[in-house]
């Protein structure tokens, strides 16, 4: 595995666990130092206690140096990053080097599996980079193989997938890949390089469409008086349509919807098309984080200036560490900027978040971020939140503002504890129609 983030450490332990010898490749010599030591970097439910297993069994191991790592490997997974650059295209520098690096410590033949998210064509050059840095020609076959784990439940994603796509140009060497998945008992899709690539930019680009346009719905939803978790639960029946992401609230987040969306617009542009739906995708999340803002600000007599707000939740969803593109963060700045004091709790990214933005005040739980606040924001939709002492919660806060961002809670029972309750889209009960006004009956 080269890149040991989020893809190369699942993929490389749960290999390490199906009975393969796994060696993991990071040029980051502080990474390495920590997974050699039994520390994990990112916090994955079951990921660290895989990796140990895997360790102590002599079947894992973690390395700065290729030729350690490529000695007698079979297959060379790419797990390496592709952030997005200044326009949203995917940033391929760790790919570029990753692929030289290979190409010089080559001294076998072995088929190189891209796993990073590439725009179509990578695969392409990947094959010209390695034949042109190879000291002698060695046979060697690239093959795409997008990866679809997702954060805080990617042992399970990974084990039990619900498909693999294999792309190359090479067919036989795609069916040497698809053995190594064969146990998975999942359909396979082989298929050739660039479409593959397509595959996972569709497949992503498809469910961030499927959040942002149940957040437009709730948007109307909330102006029109009803409400959006109803009208999910009763399109998710439809099998045309099913249940899966239709979650309304702040907005996708994470190291993978908002770049791929953005990467796939840019390819598109790039090549003189016009992608608007993908356009709107992106325009409707940013929107959804600017609401919780004005929520608060309109709630909050309409200046955020000297106001205690308290933030639940940091990550970009449950069950992570991960702050990256969390909407939260992009709340707690903006409430930050109109001159608000913000106490934030998370479960477990206290400290990436903190990092990130220095003037958060962290609070060691849930109450004690509740203390003397005016507004009470929830981000994250972490299991914990879901029981707390809400009674206890309302005698805490100086002012009882509550905004469920993930509507979490049921609003009829908090507005009998005395909560100043507003949901995402659930104008239900005439909240969205005191604003909006019955036009019918004028
Ligand atoms: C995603 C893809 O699901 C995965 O296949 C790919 O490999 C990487 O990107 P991940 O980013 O880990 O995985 O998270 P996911 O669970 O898909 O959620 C993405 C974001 O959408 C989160 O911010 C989440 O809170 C949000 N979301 C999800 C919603 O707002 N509503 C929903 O209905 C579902």
């Amino acid at each position: 595995m080269i890149g040991s983030g989020y893809v190369g450490l699942v993929t490389g332990a749960c290999f390490a666990d199906l009975g393969n010898n796994v060696s993991l490749v990071d040029i980051d010599e502080r990474k390495i130092d920590m997974l050699q030591n039994g520390k994990m970097p990112i916090y994955e439910p079951g990921l660290a206690e895989m990796a140990q297993r895997n360790t102590l069994a002599g079947r894992m191991n973690f390395t700065t140096s290729y030729d350690c790592g490529l000695q007698g490997a079979e297959f060379v997974f790419i797990c390496v990053g592709t952030p997005s650059g200044v326009d949203g295209e995917a940033d391929l520098q760790y790919v570029r080097s990753a692929a030289r690096s290979i190409a010089e410590t080559m001294d076998h033949s072995m088929i190189i599996i891209n796993k990073s998210t590439v725009p179509v064509g990578t695969g392409d050059w990947t094959t010209e980079i390695i034949e042109r840095n190879q000291p002698q020609p060695i046979d060697f076959a690239v093959v795409s193989c997008p990866e679809f784990l997702r954060e805080g439940s990617a042992i399970p994603d990974f084990m039990q997938p619900d498909r693999t796509v294999l792309g190359s140009t090479d067919p036989a060497a795609a069916e040497t890949v698809a053995e190594l998945y064969a146990h998975l008992d999942a359909p396979t899709v082989i298929t050739d390089l660039r479409t593959a690539e397509m595959i996972k930019y569709a497949s992503n680009a498809f469910l961030a469409t499927r959040i942002s346009f149940i957040n437009e719905i709730s948007i109307i939803c909330e102006r029109l008086g009803a409400d959006v978790e109803e009208v999910a639960r009763g399109m998710g029946f439809d099998k045309r349509i099913g249940p899966h992401f239709l979650q309304a609230g702040v907005g996708f987040g994470g190291s993978c919807f908002p770049k791929d969306v953005k990467a796939l617009a840019n390819m598109a542009q790039t090549h003189g098309m016009h992608p608007q739906l993908l356009n709107a995708v992106m325009e409707i999340n940013a929107f959804q984080r600017r609401q919780i803002t004005l929520k608060a600000r309109e709630m909050l007599g309409g200046s955020l200036n000297g106001k205690t707000v308290a933030i639940l939740g940091l990550a970009f969803k449950q069950n992570t560490d991960d702050t990256r593109e969390s909407p939260s963060l992009t709340v707690a700045r903006s409430l930050l900027n109109q001159g608000a004091v913000v106490k934030a709790y998370d479960p477990v990214a206290m400290e990436n978040a903190c990092a990130e933005v220095p003037a958060l005040t962290p609070c060691e739980n849930p109450y004690k971020a509740a203390e003397d606040a005016e507004a009470l924001l929830v981000l994250t939709p972490w299991n914990e939140f879901k029981q707390l002492n809400m009674k206890r919660i309302r005698q805490l806060m100086r002012r009882p503002i509550l905004i469920d961002g993930r509507n979490m809670y049921n609003p009829e029972e908090l507005r009998a504890l005395g909560f100043e309750y507003r949901g995402v889209g659930r104008g239900y009960n005439g909240e969205g129609l005191a604003a909006g006004g019955n036009d019918q009956a004028d």
